[in-house]
């Protein structure tokens, strides 16, 4: 019987260039999600200079199928969440993260223990989230194992259970030993597809193995295995599951090889769907009752439309087609007859979706990230991080006539949560926020492919935004007269105080005690 049991919903962490776009396909490759290499269309997008960033993405097509994939391997259904390796884009990678329930860290064996790989670790630390380690690009030449070892353990403060370890790397690559199994599987360059494909040696003392490497060779390696054995951490899976302890495995993502071990392990160790905490009660997958929270919201899947999809987490219960659901944010109920899921390169209509898989649903501005659904009950799932902008631009246009569409181009696009829009009470600039440089370059992009303006965004004498509240009326209408030039309205109609200075901004907070100042919108 399908259950929410039999699901694994993850995401990869790694630096750009590590080998994630690869990895993903390989493991598609796996769950026969897809048949052929090179279906997975790069995301090395995230590496490159801005332009090529554009014209790859455009390319790409604004595609909704590497965002969620979902495959079924052995006898689990698992969902792999994308998330954009480019730092301008960490938010939208930070929220995905708040939607899986583990992650696997790839990490390049010449560079090991990357900057981006340190910062997505503390994310994954602030839920304790379980992590598989891959160390890839075993044919080439890298660091030595156990110093990549020893830097997980010390950079990242995990500690390390390798569960495979390479004989030899680079041109000296002759396979792994699997230390839960006591098997070699060898590499064969370009051959190691399936496990059939490869020669399997079961048991490190097995005469076969110094056949295959040679004695001297073979008596090295088992030398080798009991020095790690005694160095290094056992696989505990309790250790595992409360993030204190990272299983590696050692391979090469582009030649299929230590990529199987992985995830049979994977399936076998990796936690099912995890409870959720809300801001009244934990809600649990097994409750009858579905819920779930929008993560991510993508614009314009389809610019013909202007259609948005809201990624959605099933939290608990069952979501079937059709179904009713309200929006504890707005307080609306909604329904909902065409939720998709994505499958690998197609995205289909989904009959029933269970805790741990992601749905999208189809919307025109009416969800926002962070919303939470339920069957009725008021429940606000907590944890989605929202981000205050940090530099902030105001939009010009080419053509003055259109404005209208500048406005709504703007406004729809801040929905997916990279930038913020904001409008002064007092004059008819429109200021965008937002958090890497790079966005301004892809919302004019955008605005010009998807709304036809041509927009510039010129620096403006804002330095940072806080959104303003207060339980007081008279107090806000005084502090609403008086700092008029600094209010603006965001997309949302709420309030935000929009200082020049750090300076500024704490003298408006002493002047005016009775408004309450927030970081980000969470709070309000
Ligand atoms: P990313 O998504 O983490 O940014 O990495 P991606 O998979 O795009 O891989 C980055 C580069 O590393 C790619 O090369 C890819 O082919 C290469 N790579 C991935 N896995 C391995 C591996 O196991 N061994 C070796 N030697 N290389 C690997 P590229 O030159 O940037 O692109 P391409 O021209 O090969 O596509």
């Amino acid at each position: 019987m399908e259950s929410f049991k039999n699901r694994r919903t993850f995401a990869i962490i790694s630096h750009p260039d590590a080998g994630k776009t690869t990895m993903t396909e390989k493991l598609l490759l796996f769950g026969g999600a897809i048949q052929v290499a090179g279906a997975v269309k790069s995301r090395k997008t995230d590496k490159h200079a801005t332009s090529d960033w554009m014209a790859m993405e455009q390319e790409r097509g604004i595609s909704v199928t590497s965002s969620v994939m979902q495959f079924p391997y052995k006898e689990r259904v698992i969902n792999l969440l994308d998330t954009p390796g480019h730092a301008d884009f960490s938010e939208d990678t930070y929220r995905t993260l708040t939607a899986v329930d583990s992650a696997l860290m790839v990490i390049d064996c010449a560079k090991g223990v990357e900057e981006r790989t340190i910062k997505l670790m503390e994310v994954c630390r602030l839920r304790t989230t379980p992590i598989f380690t891959f160390i890839n690009k075993l044919d080439r030449e890298g660091k030595e194992p156990i110093e990549l070892i020893d830097e997980v353990e010390n950079v990242l403060n995990i500690q390390c259970a390798p569960i495979t370890w390479p004989i030899g790397m680079g041109k000296r690559l002759k396979g792994v030993y699997h230390f839960l199994n006591d098997e070699i599987l060898l590499y064969e360059s370009g051959k190691n597809y399936e496990k059939q494909q490869a020669r399997t040696i079961q048991g490190l003392d097995s005469a076969e193995l110094d056949e295959a490497l040679g004695s001297e060779l073979a008596a090295e390696f088992r030398d080798e295995i009991e020095l790690v054995q005694g160095a290094s951490h056992e696989f505990d899976h309790q250790e595992y599951l409360a993030g204190k302890l990272t299983p590696v495995f050692f391979g090469s993502a582009i030649n299929n090889f230590g990529v199987e071990p992985l995830l049979d392990a994977f399936v076998k160790f990796a936690p099912e769907p995890q409870p959720r905490e809300t801001l009244s009660r934990v809600v649990v997958p097994g409750e009858p009752n579905c819920t779930g929270f929008v993560f991510k919201i993508q614009a314009n899947m389809d610019p013909k439309h202007r259609d948005r999809v809201a990624f959605m987490r099933i939290c608990s219960g069952v979501f079937e087609q059709g179904m009713k659901l309200t929006n504890t944010h707005t307080g609306k109920e909604l329904k909902i007859p065409s939720a998709l899921t994505f499958i690998a390169e197609s995205r289909e209509s989904v009959d029933k979706a269970f805790p741990g898989d992601i749905i999208g649903i189809h919307n025109h501005g009416t969800i926002s990230i962070g919303d939470s659904f339920t069957e009725g009950e008021d429940l606000t799932f907590t944890g989605i991080p929202s981000f205050a902008p940090e530099l902030f631009r105001r939009a010009r246009l080419k053509d003055p006539l259109k404005l209208k569409a500048l406005q709504k181009g703007l406004e729809q696009l801040s929905e997916e949560g990279a930038t913020q829009f904001f409008r002064p009470l007092i004059s008819n600039d429109l200021i965008l926020g937002a958090i890497g440089v790079l966005q301004f370059d892809v919302v004019a992009h955008r605005l010009q492919h998807e709304y036809n303006v041509k927009a510039l965004f010129e620096p403006v004498d804002t330095r940072i935004a806080y959104w303003v509240s207060s339980e007081d009326d008279k107090a806000m209408k005084q502090f609403k007269n008086r700092n008029e030039a600094n209010l603006a309205i965001d997309g949302h109609g709420h309030l935000v105080y929009l200082a020049p200075s750090m300076v500024n901004l704490q003298l408006a907070q002493e002047r005016y005690p009775d408004i309450v100042f927030h970081k980000t919108t969470e709070t309000l």
